[in-house]
């Protein structure tokens, strides 16, 4: 792999909070978060807060340079779909990110790959960045099935999305064992699932349109854990869920991985 294009690769770091923080608890957080981020980063990060706490996040967020992002989107623009939020409601509300896809989507709302694929496109359409979450449960990978998983996950979710809008997405690796689990990949499985996902997007789009696309780790991310992910020549982020929600270790967090990305 060509160290220029890899070069271009902005590490991003990416806050997911779920069902956690009222909107209180998510402007403290914002508040702490900011007073001690330092200025000189050279990577992008971001904030995914339940929908509700968008809008005052958003408001602390301003002039800043971390980004907001959503947890989900519907696939439809809008309509009789009780409970949803469309991506043009996300767009004006001031998201820049969405995850789409997450395990616990699939798993508690029975999210397939076709939905996930609707999903981005009606995310691409308003100019919102998708995080597609990708990984296989632990009986797949037991069963040697990971990356036969992780090929089909990815295909399905770039249906019919053309080369130029593929550059803008954004994958997460997050194998459904290590999510909250305190066990994480690691660096060599979380590797080699990197390549493939990036081989896979070659295989479909050529190698300058995958050498450009951002795919993170998620999973039992810690202070402690990061750098040496990071270090992996296909990592180039991370999604977090519970070490992000204390400001100091999501700090810690996006503090080491710039030290560590920067070494590549
Ligand atoms: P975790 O969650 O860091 O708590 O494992 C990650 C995620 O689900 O995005």
């Amino acid at each position: 792999m060509s160290d220029a294009v890899t070069s271009h690769r902005k590490p991003l770091i990416v806050a997911n909070w779920k069902m956690n923080k009222t909107e209180s608890d998510a402007e403290s957080f914002t508040k702490e978060f900011l007073k001690n981020i330092p200025s000189s980063l050279d990577r992008d990060f971001a904030i995914c807060p339940p929908y509700l706490s968008i809008p005052a996040v958003r408001h602390l967020l301003k002039g800043t340079a971390v980004g907001l992002g959503a947890q989900d989107v519907s696939e439809h623009a809008s309509g009789a779909y009780t409970g949803d939020v469309s991506a043009s409601m996300l767009k004006q509300a001031g998201c820049d990110y969405v995850i789409i896809g997450h395990s616990e989507r699939r798993r508690y709302h029975k999210e397939t790959d076709s939905l996930v694929n609707k999903k981005i496109h009606a995310a691409l359409k308003e100019k919102l960045i998708p995080i597609v979450c990708v990984g296989e449960r632990l009986e797949e990978r037991e069963k040697n099935k990971t990356l036969s998983v992780v090929r089909r996950q990815v295909t399905g979710a770039l249906e019919d999305i053309p080369s130029s809008e593929t550059r803008n997405l954004v994958f997460a690796y997050e194998p459904v064992w290590a999510i909250g689990t305190g066990k994480t990949a690691t660096p060599d499985q979380a590797q080699e699932v990197h390549l493939a996902i990036r081989d896979v997007i070659k295989d479909q789009y050529g190698s300058h349109t995958s050498l450009s696309v951002r795919i993170l780790y998620g999973g039992s991310i810690k202070p402690d854990n990061m750098g040496a992910l990071m270090s992996c020549e296909d990592i180039d982020g991370g999604l977090v869920g519970g070490a992000s929600l204390l400001p100091q270790s999501f700090l810690d967090i996006v503090t080491y991985a710039v030290t560590q990305a920067s070494e590549k």
